[in-house]
């Protein structure tokens, strides 16, 4: 079990809230990153920095991002070399994300998916491996200086 850090704004927060719980039912380690309300209106950019920053640091982790819509998280995050964050508010591409992506981020709309997809999109995704392969040197054309294990 890969150590997972989240992070969320304002819009994001319930669904974190919700999948906080899943992680703990699943006894999944992770480090939750802010924001700690819904009422304050946050930037997305800076929780998004803070959990590629974990991620990047922490070879073999990784992440959940949650906004209103997913694609502002989704957008920021895949701005850095090592991340590959997947905006899934279903259940294929979130199986698809690990199994061929490699996918380090996990990105859902807060205001998009429900508790109930949510809490499935987040088991599945935590648990597909990724298959290696021809996928591994997709990816390597995607991040060709990056070392093992990101
Ligand atoms: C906040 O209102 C909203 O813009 C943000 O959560 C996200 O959806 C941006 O992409």
């Amino acid at each position: 079990m890969e150590k997972l850090f989240l992070g969320c704004d304002h819009a994001g927060f319930a669904l974190k809230e919700v999948i906080l719980r899943t992680l703990a039912e699943l006894q999944w380690p992770y480090q939750d990153l802010g924001c700690d309300c819904a009422e304050v209106s946050v930037h997305y950019p800076d929780y998004a920095q803070r959990v590629v920053r974990a991620i990047l640091a922490h070879p073999g982790s990784r992440g959940i991002l949650i906004c209103g819509t997913g694609l502002g998280m989704s957008i920021a995050a895949n701005r850095f070399a090592g991340i590959r964050a997947a905006l899934c508010q279903e259940l294929y591409t979130a199986r698809m994300s690990r199994l061929h992506n490699d996918a380090n981020l996990l990105v859902m709309g807060g205001r998009i998916v429900g508790s109930g997809l949510a809490r499935e999109i987040v088991r599945v995704w935590l648990t597909t491996p990724f298959e290696g392969g021809r996928h591994q040197e997709r990816l390597n054309l995607i991040d060709p200086k990056m070392p093992e294990g990101h």
